[in-house]
């Protein structure tokens, strides 16, 4: 039954003390973020994946991306658990290393001219700066590394940005398509010099004087709860409330960014919200239970999802508490269940490109 199941959780987190930490990300379902000891959004949890060095075993309720870069960040005697490995991130699926190795090597050759032998032009930039989401497999994030390039999340792809055009004269930014493109148009940049690159057509769909125009290549992945937000719906919501203020997540399309009041990453989200009047209307453009919960804690303000059809992360979804009382009743007997081991090989490099990252922010 459900009570036995908590109960079950509870008694081995008892148990195992401050040997362990539990991680939970903020679109996780109440009933696994209640046990959670740090909730937040991707940036959060990755640094506190660094805070508790003395827990000998992280517990990330979150996607296989997060806990492999809670692996890449922790001691490496520390031990990181996804309690179900079936979570992924259908947007971190959409690049895969192979085609963007492919896509980068088409790109060197287009722009080997513009050079010398040490990479860099007569300005000292080189001629593209590899930019990752952290919604990325690990083997993505090395990539970074070891070619000059960062890893960025929704709550400071702008700076990143800013850090690699001051290394590069073009980014090539994956996999989302929709954070790419909403952060390098705040910053100015012409839609025109932002083209797509499809892994399937010869130089990604573009003419080679299209990407030698380019200042951001964007690779063509998107989060499918994000892309089901439309500006039909503000433009509903803001008819049925009148004075509603429209938050929604940087993954969400550019029209739909452009029509929303804000836009920012989940715990920017939250902030919002709570820095808001009792008594406002906030429509919310990200993943229902995060709005849900954000509902519940804020009782004085009117907060409702801008999809009508409840849009949960299907993936994240799959944390289920059956399988956290799983993994930590193996804990307790000494088992590790569901271990995240990221390779040292590709460790070592997607660090770099970490550290870069926790290096450029103020
Ligand atoms: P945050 O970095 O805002 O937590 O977003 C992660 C994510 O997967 C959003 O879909
Ligand atoms: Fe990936 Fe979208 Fe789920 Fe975020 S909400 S974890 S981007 S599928």
């Amino acid at each position: 039954s459900d009570d036995e199941l908590h109960a079950r959780i509870r008694t081995a987190k008892e148990k195992l003390g401050s040997d362990l930490v539990i991680l939970g990300h903020f679109y996780q379902r109440d009933e696994v973020v209640q046990y959670a000891d740090f909730v937040g959004d991707s940036f959060q949890l990755a640094n506190a994946a660094l805070t508790r060095p003395e827990a000998s075993t992280i517990v990330f309720c979150g996607v296989h991306f997060m806990a492999e870069t809670a692996d890449i960040l922790a001691r490496p005697e520390q031990h990181v658990i996804l309690p179900n490995l079936a979570a992924g991130c259908s947007m971190a699926d959409m690049a895969d290393e192979d085609s963007v190795e492919a896509a980068w090597e088409d790109l060197m050759e287009l722009y080997a001219d513009e050079t010398g032998p040490d990479g860099l032009d007569a300005d000292g930039l080189a001629s593209v700066i590899p930019v990752t989401y952290m919604n990325s497999s690990a083997a993505l994030k090395a990539f970074c590394g070891r070619n000059g390039g960062i890893v960025c999340t929704s709550s400071n792809a702008s700076t990143v940005l800013e850090w690699a055009f001051a290394r590069g004269r073009r980014v090539l930014f994956f996999p989302d398509q929709h954070l790419g493109r909403n952060t390098a148009k705040a910053m100015g940049v012409p839609l025109e010099q932002m083209p797509m690159w499809n892994p399937r057509k010869p130089l990604g769909g573009n003419t080679p004087a299209q990407l030698q125009d380019a200042q951001v290549i964007l690779w063509h992945g998107f989060c499918s709860v994000h892309k089901r937000f439309t500006v039909a719906q503000i433009e509903q919501a803001r008819v049925e409330h009148p004075g509603v203020k429209i938050i929604v997540h940087p993954e969400c399309p550019m029209p739909v960014v452009d029509a929303a009041d804000a836009s920012g990453s989940t715990d920017a989200i939250r902030t919002f919200v709570a820095a808001a009047q009792p008594g406002d209307v906030i429509g919310i453009g990200t993943e229902v239970n995060l709005v849900n919960r954000l509902a519940a804690q804020n009782p004085d303000k009117t907060i409702f999802c801008l999809d009508p059809v409840v849009c949960p992360c299907s993936t994240m979804y799959r944390i289920h508490p059956g399988y956290l009382a799983w993994t930590l009743d193996g804990l307790v007997e000494g088992e590790i269940r569901n271990e995240i081991v990221v390779p040292d090989e590709v460790a070592v490099h997607a660090k770099v490109a970490l550290e870069r990252m926790l290096a450029a922010l103020p």
